[in-house]
This record gives structure tokens, C-alpha cells and sequence, in this order.
């Protein structure tokens, strides 16, 4: 079969049959690698007898509770869905300096029994020490090697012994039987696509770190994403000490469960109460500020939203969000505007979610329309106040899922007083020493605080 050139963009993977200069689908210029078609040639070359297929009957398939390798680190566990699944193939990404190797080094160190490998293509092997060093709880014995020639590390991995191997990163590995540049998009592929198969064949885990492009894609890399079973990414601030683990493609489990950590002066620290992280733990607010009680997977946290409504100098009335989807501010501020008759359309509007989260639940609605209204009125909200609820566009405050986890934390952190949908009240079955109010409208909310 004749092989077909084609050329593919190293940012978002769109095939040309030329070289362009800049890529029609994504603007990026100079993004083209040139690559050899082959994907028809694979699927004919398998060299599988057509008459081998094995189909087999559902219920003979067998649902053997899935091994997990545990690793010491139960965040990371939770986000992976339980462990580590021998002869998955994890990608792990985010932005440079976020903490990618020393989430992998000390997952490394928790998993000694499964003697593991540590890859290093990036960084010498003195820097690996020196990272180790400022870490407590350090696996001595782990086995490291600084390689970039994927046919070496094959090599490597199936002598080691190891059951899960770390490749640090999967950019920096070439392979010389394949005619493209190291870090090009053909390498790239070709190289995860060798080690895929080497983890399902002989049964070992592998986890690929990926760099994440300035748009904070992982680079190269849709078809990265596809190949793997697993995608986790490590996020947060630069400026705030804490990092989210979440997974974003995953074959052996949920993709809503977080991890949170801490960067410390000695590696990465689990948090497993993220509320009183969260929480400043001040008595007293200053208007604009109020409690929200979200859900991030099957964990309920509390979080501070801040917000600060001024009137507009000239020109348009600015709504910027930090940590919370500025079309659901804006309309939230339409639904204050309509129902309540306060004049947003004046003011400029700050929304800020402390601790660097970004919010990704409509039950937190009811706790940004109060922040605003606070602040707008210049009127403080009590400090032991939470605000649950999903505000719809006449007012009403809709319920919202798992409420009872929800007041349970706020419950369990001293909090008094919980403002939720009516709609949930029929399924609070506990007995909660926080006083809980039901609430059915905005405006009625509105009236009771203001
Ligand atoms: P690193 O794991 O090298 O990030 P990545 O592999 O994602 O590029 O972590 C880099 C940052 O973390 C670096 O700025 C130093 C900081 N750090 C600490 O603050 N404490 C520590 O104990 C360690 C090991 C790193
Ligand atoms: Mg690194």
C-alpha cells in the first residue's frame, strides 16, 4: 500500500495534505509536522485471521472486582478511581511548575512493593535527588532512569521488573526508528501508542506526563488523549499554595472526583477537609461576602464568594469573574435586575471565588446573587450563614443534588444557619443542629436579609 504524507497540526491535530504556515483551525503559525499516513496499513497489517473473532455471550464476561493498586496518596487514589489499574496508561497534565513530578515522584515512593520505575527525559538525575530530598517519606531503593530513547526504556521497563513505570515527559521521548524530530507530533504518538502496548501486554501501569500548551491543552496531543485510558490534570494558581488533581477522561472510574493538595516546603500535602482550607474562619464579614456549600464529586466543601459591586465611572458596566462562569453572572445579575429591580446596569461587577477553585455548580447561585446584593446595599451578611440553592430565570430557587451532604458540612464546621430550595425539604431526613431555612423565591430571600 502506497504510504500518504499528510501534515498535522502540533497544537490541535488538524490534518492538511499540505504544509501551511498557519493552521486554518486553531491560527497557530508554523505548527505543521509532516507525517506519514498509515492508518489504513495498520488496520490491514494486524495480521489477524478474519476467522478469529471470539465473540462471546454478555454473561459470560466475567466482572471481577477490577485489582487496584493502591497508592499512598488517597487523593490521588480517589481521582484515579480507586488506584491504579495494572496496564492502564495514565496522562498526567499541567502547566510547567504546577508539580507533575513531584506528584509522580511521591506516588513513586508510596508504592515501593510494585518496584517502580521513574523515567526522567527532562531533568538530570541530581535534579530528581534534589526534589526527593525536600520530600519526608522517601522510598531510597526507587529505581531511576535519565533516558530519552523510547527503545531503551522498553528495554529498561521489561528487564526492571517494574509494575509501574513514571515517563517524565512523554514530549521528551523519540524513538530512532521513526524518521520525525524529538517532540514532534508523529514521535510523540508513535512513542505513546509503543508504550500503550507494552503496558497492556505485560500488565504494568504507565504514566505519561504531558506538557499543556499555552492554551492549556496538552500538547501535541488530542490524539495523546485519546489513546490513553486514563487523563488526569494537576491545576491551580500559581499565587495560592493549593493544586486540584482532577481527571478528565477516565476508563476505570468517574471524572467528577478532585484531589486537592498542598505545595509545601516538603512536597505535595493531601487535604481531606477542603472547607476549613477554604474558610478564612473570620466571625465577622465585610459586605459582599458569603458561604456557599457546593459538591466537587462525592465531596461537599464550603466556599467563600466574594464580590464587590461599584457604579460605573464611563463606557460599559465591567462583570468579571474569577472561579465562576461569567454568562451564569450575568444571568444572575439579569434575574436580580428583573425580580428585584436592583439597577446592576450601572455598576461594575467583581465576582472572586477565595482559594484560587473555580466553581463549577449552579447550586452556588443563590450564595453569588446574595454576595452581590450585599454588596450592593453595603449591608454584611452574618458569617455563619451558608446559601444553597440554583437560581431559574423567574426568581425561584430550585433545588439541587445531595442536599443532606451539603448542610451536613456546614453543620459539622459550627455553622448556624442554612438558606435552601423548599423544593429539597422533603428529603432532609437528618436531624442537623444548624437552623435550617427553606426558601422558595429570591424576593423572599431578599426581604428576610435586607
Ligand atoms: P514540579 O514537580 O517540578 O512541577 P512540574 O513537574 O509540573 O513542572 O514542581 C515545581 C514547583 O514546586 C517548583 O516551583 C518548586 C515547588 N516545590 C515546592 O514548593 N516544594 C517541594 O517540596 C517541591 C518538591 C517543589
Ligand atoms: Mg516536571
Amino acid at each position: 500500500m502506497k504510504k500518504k504524507v499528510v501534515y498535522i497540526c502540533r497544537e490541535c491535530s488538524y490534518k492538511s495534505p499540505r504544509w501551511l504556515g498557519k493552521c486554518p483551525n486553531c491560527n497557530a503559525w508554523n505548527s505543521f509536522d509532516e507525517t506519514i499516513d498509515d492508518a489504513g496499513a495498520r488496520r490491514s497489517s494486524t495480521g489477524k485471521s478474519i476467522n478469529s473473532a471470539s465473540v462471546v455471550k454478555l454473561s459470560e464476561i466475567s466482572t471481577d472486582k477490577q485489582y487496584r493498586i493502591h497508592t499512598r496518596i488517597k487523593e490521588l487514589d480517589r481521582v484515579l478511581g480507586g488506584g491504579i489499574v495494572p496496564g492502564s496508561i495514565v496522562l498526567v497534565g499541567g502547566d510547567p511548575g504546577i508539580g507533575k513530578s513531584t506528584l509522580m515522584l511521591q506516588m513513586c515512593f508510596g508504592i515501593a512493593e510494585q518496584n517502580p520505575l521513574y523515567v526522567t527525559g527532562e531533568e538530570s538525575l541530581q535534579q530528581i535527588k534534589y526534589r526527593a530530598l525536600r520530600i519526608k517519606d522517601i522510598y531510597e531503593e526507587l529505581d531511576i532512569l535519565a533516558e530519552t530513547n523510547l527503545e531503551t526504556i522498553v528495554n529498561a521497563i521489561k528487564i526492571s521488573g517494574a509494575n509501574v513505570i513514571v515517563v517524565d515527559s512523554i514530549q521528551s521521548v523519540f524513538s530512532e526508528l521513526i524518521d520525525a524530530t524529538p517532540g514532534s507530533i508523529t514521535q510523540v504518538r508513535e512513542c505513546a501508542t509503543h508504550l500503550q502496548q507494552l503496558a497492556k501486554k505485560h500488565n504494568k501501569a504507565i504514566f505519561l506526563i504531558g506538557h499543556v500548551n499555552k492554551d492549556g491543552a496538552i500538547a501535541g496531543p488530542k490524539i495523546l488523549e485519546h489513546l490513553v485510558d486514563t487523563v488526569i490534570q494537576f491545576e491551580g494558581e500559581k499565587t495560592y499554595s493549593y493544586r486540584i488533581l482532577r481527571a478528565l477522561k477516565n476508563r476505570y472510574g468517574s471524572t467528577n472526583e478532585i484531589g486537592i493538595f498542598e505545595m509545601s516546603e516538603n512536597g505535595l500535602i493531601e487535604v481531606s477537609n477542603p472547607s476549613e482550607v477554604f474558610l478564612t474562619g473570620r466571625n465577622d464579614f465585610a459586605s459582599g461576602i458569603t458561604i456557599a456549600s457546593i459538591m466537587e464529586g462525592s465531596r461537599p466543601i464550603l466556599l467563600e464568594v466574594q464580590s464587590l459591586v461599584t457604579p460605573t465611572n464611563y463606557g460599559m458596566p465591567q462583570r468579571v469573574s474569577n472561579g465562576f462562569d461569567n454568562r451564569r453572572l450575568q444571568m444572575i445579575l439579569a434575574v436580580l435586575e428583573k425580580r428585584l429591580g436592583i439597577p446592576f446596569s450601572h455598576n461594575d461587577v467583581f465576582v472572586n471565588i477565595a482559594g484560587g477553585v473555580y466553581l463549577n455548580d449552579a447550586s452556588a447561585d443563590l450564595a453569588v446573587a446574595i454576595a452581590l446584593v450585599s454588596s450592593f446595599k453595603d449591608i454584611a451578611i452574618d458569617a455563619k450563614t451558608v446559601f444553597i440553592g440554583e437560581i431559574g430565570l423567574t426568581g425561584e430557587v430550585r433545588s439541587v443534588a445531595s442536599i443532606e451532604q451539603r448542610i451536613a458540612e456546614a453543620d459539622k464546621l459550627g455553622f448556624e444557619r442554612v438558606f435552601f430550595p423548599t423544593g429539597n425539604a422533603s428529603k432532609i431526613l437528618k436531624k442537623f443542629s444548624v437552623k435550617l431555612e427553606p426558601i422558595e423565591r429570591i424576593s423572599a430571600l431578599f426581604h428576610h436579609l435586607f
